[in-house]
């Protein structure tokens, strides 16, 4: 039963088997995806997951997941059935329906054109795939492998009555003990039938007490970790904001109340999605916890004619039984190989300065050639002119005007942005030799999915925002909101960001998007404007590849995995101070590899918090984030600061590969200690870097020792230092390295290697 299937042998792209007992093989000889009749295992290295379709009601029973397991699956109990609840509703389904007696949440709500309710889907049969179907989710971001990398099952499911088909498709990424599911629902009758609600993954877990953990905020205070233990009853979050927001964000884990960032059993949940979404967790009257990812039952209301198919996006899920750090490793290796489709997904990222926090808007061509000449003076290899250089009816001197009018404003740029990026480009960075490779890059901030109504595009288009009917057309930030779901607004964004792309030498894009969606013309266009996004970002993607895209949403506002299968990093947040930016980052990391963080040094006080930090301090806090550069005004770095910030910017790239290409540990949480850290490690464990902070001195007491992890055992390390003395990997992990701080933000960056 557990053999090689003849099938697997196939050369082919996409080896399908679609009968009975199959297992798919990986490289390495495991067996990724094993189907016996109707029961289904699903294996990573340390990760099986189990589920089996019941032979009399065809509904598809949970049956593991968890820590790898072999051989036969003890079956569940039958279930006593007393009381209101059905037998659908006392036991562990894959795919809940509503309807028939399971009053938990259910993972799929359709309205037949009758007005009914209730589905009745059962198991029909399976298809099982080496690699992975790329076509089966059209128009969404998903994960991507060939067929050493993955596997995937893909049950087919009916429901008779309705006449509407399910299919569930997992994709088994063993590496890295992920299991990525997305649903398609078609409707095979005559009639039109509503989509209300669906859900990505669902999964019923055992009779067990489970905390949840998810990151919440708002703007400027993103991915704050709250962690609370899952109660009886519905709990959960999402966004309706139209994107996925700095809220919440679309990732939980649910771990064992014992499990810590090291040690114990964690399950993490990621919706790869940039819209509205939900989660929801509920744990029903007999003790199972169900876990729902996916549309925002809110935001849906998807209608379906006969032979059509709404796809959802991918959830991915991965098991870790080494605590949260370990979940978060998994996560981080499976956007970095499979789902950041970017050429620099792990290339050395250019140390670049952002123009907004030193000028916000008041600049013109010359003052911005001075920024981009004491850039390149300072070290600094790519040069972002950020928001204010557009506009030529409505100039964009404030925030009050401009957006839409993508040409440069022609007061500040009379010979349009040549003479800038010409001047810019031609710059050789400081430190570095005369030739091509060494000169400074230009890179530019775009805004495409919002207007401003002061601005020549909203007065020839006013019908092209987001509007409902005569309701007042609100604005945020002065702005509204392009409907990206039509047509001819993505061909304007793919028009206008295709000119200029072609008109300058830009390297670097910064893609922006600052307010949520008010007054949709109906709930349905949240997913049609995602997928109007969706191929404006493919198309633009595609046709530039060699440039840096980087996302941003007023900072964080759409850190998800939907914006990382096209930009390979993000903006992570406003708030800039080096203080407030570890639990932001380390908040983030959670779900997010930090090689997709941009991080940068702001000037003191801070914009957003009035704080004073050393720069030192904002230097090695932004050196934690894969995209390392400065938002200040380089004309204020002065006097002994120059050579500091000349030493800082060659440390950031001799930190970026390990931060780019290694494995995060956690080491002490801000939220927890005055003394939080970090530590990168190679993924060959040959080298590390340690990040130590200590945010306020604790007066007459000493600095404990940081614990490192992650190290070769057995191996020695040479620790870079006074000394650089070389210490077992076991004493390392095990008692620590100590250091003194004498002042508030105090920070240490320690090299380690092995010898
Ligand atoms: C919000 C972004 O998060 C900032 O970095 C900056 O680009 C401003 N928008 C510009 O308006």
């Amino acid at each position: 039963m557990f053999g090689r299937s003849p099938l697997t042998a196939a050369t082919g792209l996409l080896a399908v088997c679609s009968h009975a007992s199959m297992a798919l093989a990986q490289e390495d000889g495991s067996n990724a995806i094993v189907a016996s009749g109707t029961s289904f295992s699903l294996n990573g290295d340390n990760l099986t997951y189990r589920f089996h379709a019941n032979s009399t009601t065809g509904d598809l029973i949970t049956d593991h997941f968890g820590p790898s397991i072999s051989g036969k699956t003890p079956p569940p109990v039958d279930p006593p059935v007393n009381g209101w609840v059905g037998l659908p509703g006392r036991i562990r389904r894959e795919f809940p329906d509503q309807g028939r007696g399971d009053f938990r949440v259910p993972a799929v709500r359709i309205r037949q054109s009758a007005g009914y309710t209730v589905s009745d889907f059962q198991y029909q049969s399976h298809d099982v795939i080496q690699g992975k179907n790329a076509a089966s989710l059209p128009g969404l971001p998903a994960t991507f492998g060939g067929e050493e990398d993955v596997s995937t099952l893909v049950v087919h499911l009916y429901d008779n009555y309705s006449s509407v088909a399910a299919d569930l498709s997992y994709s088994v990424f063993p590496k890295y003990d992920a299991v990525v599911r997305s649903v398609n629902v078609t409707n095979r009758g005559e009639g039109n039938i509503t989509v209300d609600g669906l859900a990505s993954f669902s999964v019923d877990f055992e009779v067990e007490d489970l905390d949840l953990i998810s990151l919440r905020g708002d703007w400027a205070r993103e991915a704050e970790r709250q962690r609370s233990r899952v109660q009886y009853g519905v709990q959960g979050f999402g966004s309706n904001t139209g994107y996925s927001s700095h809220l919440h964000n679309p990732f939980f884990a649910l771990v064992d109340p014992s499990t810590t960032e090291s040690q114990g059993e964690a399950w993490g949940f990621n919706l790869i999605y940039t819209g509205s979404f939900s989660a929801q967790i509920e744990k029903g009257s007999q003790g199972y916890t169900r876990a729902l990812l996916g549309f925002n039952p809110d935001k849906l209301s998807w209608n379906l004619g006969p032979g059509e198919t709404l796809t959802s996006p991918e959830a991915v899920s991965v098991y870790s039984n080494e605590g949260i750090g370990g979940m978060s490793r998994k996560f981080h290796r499976l956007y970095r190989n499979h789902l950041i489709k970017s050429k620099f997904a792990t290339s050395d990222r250019p140390p670049l300065l952002n123009s907004w926090e030193g000028v916000y808007f008041d600049f013109n061509q010359s003052t911005m050639l001075t920024l981009a000449e004491q850039s390149a003076d300072l070290g600094i290899s790519l040069f972002v002119m950020d928001d204010g250089w557009f506009g030529n009816k409505y100039p964009r001197l404030s925030d009050n005007a401009g957006l839409g009018d993508w040409v440069p404003n022609p007061d500040k740029f009379p010979d349009g942005l040549d003479p800038l990026v010409e001047g810019a480009t031609n710059l050789t960075i400081n430190g570095t030799t005369d030739n091509e490779d060494k000169k400074l890059r230009f890179g530019i901030w775009v805004e495409p999915e919002m207007v401003n109504p002061n601005s020549s595009l909203y007065k020839e288009h006013p019908d092209w925002v987001l509007h409902a009917g005569s309701y007042p057309r609100t604005e945020r930030r002065n702005q509204l909101v392009l409907n990206v779901a039509l047509p001819e607004v993505q061909d304007f964004i793919i028009d206008f960001m295709t000119n200029l792309l072609n008109s300058s030498d830009i390297s670097y894009i910064k893609w922006d998007n600052n307010r949520g969606q008010h007054e949709t013309p109906s709930p349905a266009n949240d997913h049609l404007y995602m997928l109007g996004l969706y191929r404006v970002f493919e198309t633009l993607t595609t046709r530039f590849p060699d440039v840096l895209w980087e996302g941003c949403a007023s900072g964080g506002g759409r850190f998800d995995p939907g914006i990382l299968h096209y930009f390979p990093q993000i903006w992570t947040s406003d708030d800039t101070d080096g203080f407030e930016r570890i639990a932001i980052q380390f908040g983030t990391s959670l779900a997010y590899p930090p090689s997709a963080m941009g991080a940068h040094i702001s000037a003191v006080p801070n914009a957003q918090t009035g704080r004073t930090v050393p720069l030192e301090f904002r230097a090695h806090v932004a050196m934690m984030g894969g995209s390392f550069g400065l938002e200040l005004d380089p004309a204020e770095i002065t006097g002994e600061e120059v050579d500091h910030m000349h030493e800082l910017i060659a440390l950031s790239q001799r930190v970026n590969p390990l931060v780019l290409n290694g494995d995060l540990y956690r080491l002490r949480l801000p939220e927890e200690t005055r003394w939080p850290a970090a530590l990168f490690v190679s993924e060959d464990k040959s080298q590390a870097v340690l990040f130590y902070f200590q945010t306020s001195p604790y007066v007459n007491h000493a600095v404990p020792r940081v614990k490192l992890q992650g190290l070769e055992e057995g191996a020695e390390y040479k620790v870079d230092g006074d000394d650089s003395l070389v210490y077992s990997a076991s004493a390392l992990m095990g008692l620590g390295l100590q250091y003194q701080f004498e002042t508030d933000y105090g920070s240490r960056v320690v090299f380690l290697e092995k010898v």
